[in-house]
């Protein structure tokens, strides 16, 4: 067991923990943020992307004792901004959410596009959402989705 401190949507919190565990589980279990979805588990789908110093991880293969001082943003934090309503508005006006299950994971990554980007072309949008699969409407939806957001404001 070791302390790890960390922020976690804007809060600072410590566990005691095996450093080990993957964040997917800390962010779940410890702290209840179960809009952190798990899919494949593999580091392969993007269902458990969270915002780690601002940058897209997929929290299942990030074992919670390497986050130890860093920032972490999960969907439960972003949903609180202008910026996910932004985001979110044009998901469901571009009809890119079906069965929702990679949505947050989809926001989590279009945040992280537009934030480093915001004005992304289609290839570049297609490239920040390449660690995100979605089952359910196939990418083309979810890539007009990112380009409604960042038409209505969601790039900076
Ligand atoms: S559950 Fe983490 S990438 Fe699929
Ligand atoms: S909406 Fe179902 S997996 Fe994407």
């Amino acid at each position: 067991m070791s302390q790890i401190k960390f922020t976690l949507n804007g809060k600072s919190v410590a566990i005691d923990s095996n450093p080990l565990r993957r964040l997917l589980d800390v962010l779940r279990e410890d702290f209840k943020n179960t809009g952190v979805k798990e899919g494949c588990g593999e580091g392969e789908c993007g269902a458990c992307a969270v915002l780690l110093n601002g940058k897209l991880v997929n929290s299942c293969i990030v074992p919670v004792g390497a986050i130890d001082g860093s920032e972490i943003v999960t969907i439960e934090g972003f949903r609180k901004t202008e910026r996910f309503k932004i985001i979110s508005d044009a998901f469901a006006e571009a009809g890119a959410v079906q069965c929702g299950f990679c949505t947050p994971g989809m926001i989590m990554a279009t945040e992280a596009i537009l934030s480093q980007n915001p004005s992304p072309t289609r290839d570049e949008i297609a490239d920040g959402l390449s660690g995100n699969l979605c089952r359910c409407t196939g990418m083309n939806m979810i890539i007009e989705a990112v380009e409604l957001a960042s038409k209505n404001g969601g790039g900076k």
